[in-house]
């Protein structure tokens, strides 16, 4: 196949930030997806109803160009209150819930992950039809993370078992046999966990823009994600997990974790899709799994891809900001036809 048209592309995971980072990453998100979920780990995080209000505005007035829903989401805080949450319900499409400190903006994070101290809040979420998108991850070896902080999802799996629960950013082979064994359990898949090892990252050369937390792992769990995506298994969606950083904030001592994938991800997915025969899949990922998972009726959008190369740009920049894209300066064997 020459061509494919992927319809009504969602990214269930992304990170639009403010400002002029907004301004230059939210454009790539926009013009060529339907919508895509926002996360609010902005300094300070979204926690109130006007604060979320204002940032809903800049996105879409960065975005005005384009047809765009943003699904904008709350920062969880253990003291939401019922009336809090019935408040919000109708802007919101999640609450993300951060561990403390165990990524970037996670210091105002919840410090227990005891079922008990998240009971109040998650029972009222259940109880309203809020889901909870997590950052699965507890503080323990950098490899181990994830698969230590299983045991947490499945104890809210079991205590709150009307509650949709969002593994973000799977990574491990472990999460797989844990995401299919609760039915309340669903899962994102970014395109950096389903094409790079740690390898890409520290095999040769340090490469700072391919760092991220949770970090990407072993050719075994690369494999056993990929099996997933490609079946376009219907409990997994798209979520990019797009996390700009400055390019001097990645080059860097103390470099931060992120990955900025935006302007790639459509071409690269297509690319993975067609060299393991599976493109007639790619629709259920990148969009109608989300559709049923969130029960969303996306903006109508068609969006054409070619088999030509693409050869991804070294940067992206406007006014004082600059990103790095993943794959910057490599070739992508497909091209969104503009
Ligand atoms: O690598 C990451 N960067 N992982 C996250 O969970 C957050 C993100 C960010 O906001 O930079
Ligand atoms: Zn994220």
């Amino acid at each position: 196949m020459n061509s494919f048209i992927i319809n009504s592309p969602l990214d269930m995971h992304l990170h639009l930030r403010d400002d002029d980072m907004l301004k230059l990453v939210g454009p790539f998100t926009s013009r060529h997806f339907s919508g895509a979920l926002i996360m609010p780990n902005l300094l300070p995080p979204l926690t109130t109803k006007e604060a979320l209000l204002a940032y809903k505005n800049r996105i879409k007035e960065a975005c005005k160009d384009d047809e765009f829903e943003p699904y904008v989401t709350i920062f969880f805080q253990v003291d939401y209150s019922y009336e809090f949450l019935i408040d919000i319900k109708d802007e919101i499409i999640a609450v993300k819930l951060y561990p403390f400190g165990v990524t970037t903006n996670s210091e105002t994070g919840v410090s227990s992950m005891d079922v008990e101290v998240l009971r109040p809040t998650l029972e009222s979420m259940s109880k309203l039809g809020i889901p909870v998108c997590i950052h699965g991850e507890t503080k323990g070896f950098v490899m181990d993370r994830e698969k230590e902080f299983l045991p947490i999802y499945e104890s809210l799996a079991i205590n709150f078992p009307d509650l949709k629960i969002i593994m973000e950013h799977i990574s491990s082979k472990e999460s797989i046999e844990l995401l299919k064994k609760y039915d309340n359990l669903y899962a994102t898949l970014t395109v950096h966990h389903l094409m790079l090892t740690l390898d890409d990252v520290t095999g040769g050369m340090l490469n700072p823009h391919a760092f991220c937390k949770p970090i990407v792992k072993r050719p075994e769990d690369k494999k056993a994600l990929q099996e997933l995506a490609l079946n376009a298994y219907p409990k997994v969606m798209f979520g990019s997990d797009s996390a700009p950083h400055r390019k001097e904030t990645k080059e860097c001592d103390d470099g931060a974790a992120g990955i900025f994938s935006s302007s790639i991800a459509l071409q690269a997915l297509t690319q993975l899709f067609d060299e393991n025969g599976k493109l007639d899949n790619l629709n259920a990922f990148i969009s109608l799994n989300a559709q049923k998972i969130y029960g969303l009726k996306p903006i109508n959008k068609s969006i054409k891809l070619i088999k030509k190369d693409f050869v991804v740009p070294s940067q992206y920049s406007y006014k004082e900001e600059r990103v790095v894209p993943l794959f910057a300066e490599q070739t992508l064997s497909w091209s969104i036809n503009t």
